[in-house]
């Protein structure tokens, strides 16, 4: 297991657009091991390869995780191809710490992206994997949820005290 240094708001890579991947080789599959590692530890729900500060077009989410069985994914040069509904919610970054704002997204997406074999792939989600597509194709565009999102940030501590009192 290998951890990778999370960027943060702030370091330039993060608002670079990033390259498609041509090829997956070993040096690819490492990347993909670590990303998936660095965001277990982390406690996301998604990261995208220019948190790690590689300009590549590769993100892995799972929405879902448990110890028992992989529901990751990997997408590897991601494109929606259709987006409909709407679903309005808070949302967080492991590149902004601490911070959450309300952002609204499609509720259903439709995307295609290669898989680690460089096999098309199609993927039809809702709800919040809908919105971590979303959230983490943006980062490969240089795009953070705080410029798409319709609050200023507020500390994450917040949304926890109001789950609570729910
Ligand atoms: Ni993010």
């Amino acid at each position: 297991m290998a951890l990778r240094q999370i960027r943060v708001d702030g370091d330039d890579i993060l608002r670079k657009k990033c390259k498609e991947v041509k090829e997956v080789n070993e040096r690819t599959l490492t990347l993909i091991e670590d990303m998936l590692d660095t965001m277990y530890d982390a406690n996301g729900v998604g990261l995208a390869a220019p948190q790690v500060g590689i300009l590549k077009r590769i993100v892995v989410i799972d929405v879902e995780y448990n110890e028992e069985e992989s529901s990751a994914y990997v997408l590897i040069n991601p494109v929606i191809l259709e987006k409909d509904g709407e679903q309005c919610g808070d949302e967080g970054c492991l590149s902004i710490p601490g911070k959450v704002a309300t952002v609204t997204r499609p509720y259903h997406v439709v995307a295609k992206y290669f898989d680690v074999n460089m096999e098309e792939q199609t993927l039809e989600a809702e709800g919040l994997l809908a919105r971590a597509i979303c959230h983490e194709l943006d980062h490969l565009d240089g795009i953070l949820y705080k410029d798409v999102a319709e609050s200023p940030l507020r500390d994450a501590e917040n949304l926890l005290e109001d789950e609570e009192e729910e």
